[in-house]
């Protein structure tokens, strides 16, 4: 049998010339990635049909077969229900059918993927990685998120200092390219669900890591632009107090060498999907009037705080959010208003306690948020709730 290794001369060679991962064919995506994960499903399945039949790429074919295992995630799968797609015959029923069971069997205690549905949203509980590979290609007009940011919080421990398990939590030794890797496959598979055209904003500050600062957003635009995301704005979330003591340095010490800023910013950063050049913007110029006028943004207290790059935002209170490091609601609606419309997607793929979701919710977009721990979602979905239950009342 033929062996091939990702190291051989060959296998360089071939590769060589082949710069982006979207250009390759499925099984050379498969062999060229380090991390299966990161492959996208249609291509995995893509594999396993080997071609399309007449009048059907095999592209538009996984689209069909998956659509219909997302839509029935909670039920088991036969050959019977395969062999209803023109294309797949017995045989490749049956590839389908081994490959969906042996993951089922290995890897059933990783898929903890929950699902609850709130307004007109859905919270996950899982990675995100995970979740997105379930979601179609350009799929949504608009992601918005703040990453865990690095090593900064333990979030697993954070829940049980919450349930009273223990005092203190600890942070989680990581490297950094780790960190590097985890963000940017997450961010890659955001680009492959984002619609040409859409946004995706993200929320970043600078982190301490060893005692030192580190430049996290400055090197996050770099890894974000080697994905193919275009680099749009930079803006600063200005938080008027700051919780840290740094400029004390400066009292205690009223000499040159001494200076330590409070930290009172982070950033947001506008990234775009490329898209063809003569409809890079039609998710939005190409609305109807109607649509246009429904969405027309209130401009009354525009020439203030909102029409330049920094935002004067107060942070949430600790008392007011049970998370350790949400963002202010408005900072997600100010977002949501300016690129989406009603009715659009948005996506926050580090959910947290659902600011983005609630907003989302209250601007009359769809939304869907996924956080790995269960406690955020279920805050989440009882906050949301709550206004929705709210605004039936009042309506
Ligand atoms: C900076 S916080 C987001 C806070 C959120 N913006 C809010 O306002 O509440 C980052 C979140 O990412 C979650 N997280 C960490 N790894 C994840 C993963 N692989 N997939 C999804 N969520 C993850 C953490 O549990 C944490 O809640």
């Amino acid at each position: 049998m033929l062996k091939v290794h990702f190291s051989t001369p060959f296998v360089r060679r071939f590769f060589k010339n082949k710069k982006l991962m979207s250009e390759l064919k499925p099984r050379e995506k498969l062999l060229e990635s380090k991390d299966p994960k990161t492959v996208p499903t249609e291509d995995l399945l893509a594999i396993i049909l080997g071609h399309g039949t007449k009048g059907k790429n095999v592209f538009d074919l996984t689209k069909e077969v998956i659509h219909f295992l997302r839509e029935n995630m909670d039920k088991d799968i036969s050959v019977a229900d395969l062999v209803n797609f023109e294309g797949i015959g017995e045989a490749k029923a049956l590839q389908i059918i081994s490959a969906l069971e042996i993951g089922k069997r290995f890897y059933k205690q990783k898929s903890k993927m929950q699902v609850r549905k709130i307004g007109s949203g859905r919270l996950i509980v899982g990675d995100c990685l995970d979740v997105m590979q379930t979601v179609p290609d350009n799929e949504i007009i608009l992601a918005f998120t703040s990453p865990p940011y690095h090593n900064a919080i333990n979030y697993e421990d954070q829940i049980k200092k919450l349930d009273g398990e223990i005092r203190y939590w600890e942070r989680k030794e990581i490297s950094y390219e780790y960190y590097k890797n985890f963000l940017t496959d997450r961010f890659k598979e955001l680009y492959r669900i984002i619609k040409p055209g859409g946004h995706n904003v993200v929320n970043i500050s600078p982190i301490a890591w060893k005692g030192k600062r580190m430049a996290l957003p400055f090197h996050f635009v770099s890894w974000m632009e080697s994905i193919g995301w275009v680099f749009k704005e930079d803006i600063v979330w200005e938080k008027e107090i700051a919780r840290d003591r740094r400029s004390g340095v400066l009292m205690q010490h009223p000499y040159p060498g001494y200076y330590y800023p409070s930290l009172v910013a982070e950033y947001v950063f506008v990234f775009q999907k490329q898209g063809e050049k003569e409809n890079q913007n039609n998710v939005y110029y190409f609305r109807s009037r109607e649509e246009k006028e429904k969405n027309k943004l209130d401009l009354s207290d525009y020439q203030g705080d909102k029409s330049k790059n920094i935002w004067k935002i107060r942070p949430v209170a600790p008392q007011e959010n049970i998370h350790p490091c949400p963002f202010p609601l408005e900072l997600a609606k100010r977002t949501i208003e300016f690129y989406s419309y009603k009715n659009d997607t948005v996506i926050d793929i580090f959910a947290g306690s659902g600011q983005t979701n609630l907003a989302a919710e209250m601007l009359g977009r769809k939304h869907i948020g996924i956080d790995t721990q269960e406690t955020y979602i279920n805050y989440a979905v009882e906050r949301i709730k709550k206004w929705v239950d709210h605004k039936n009342n009042t309506a």
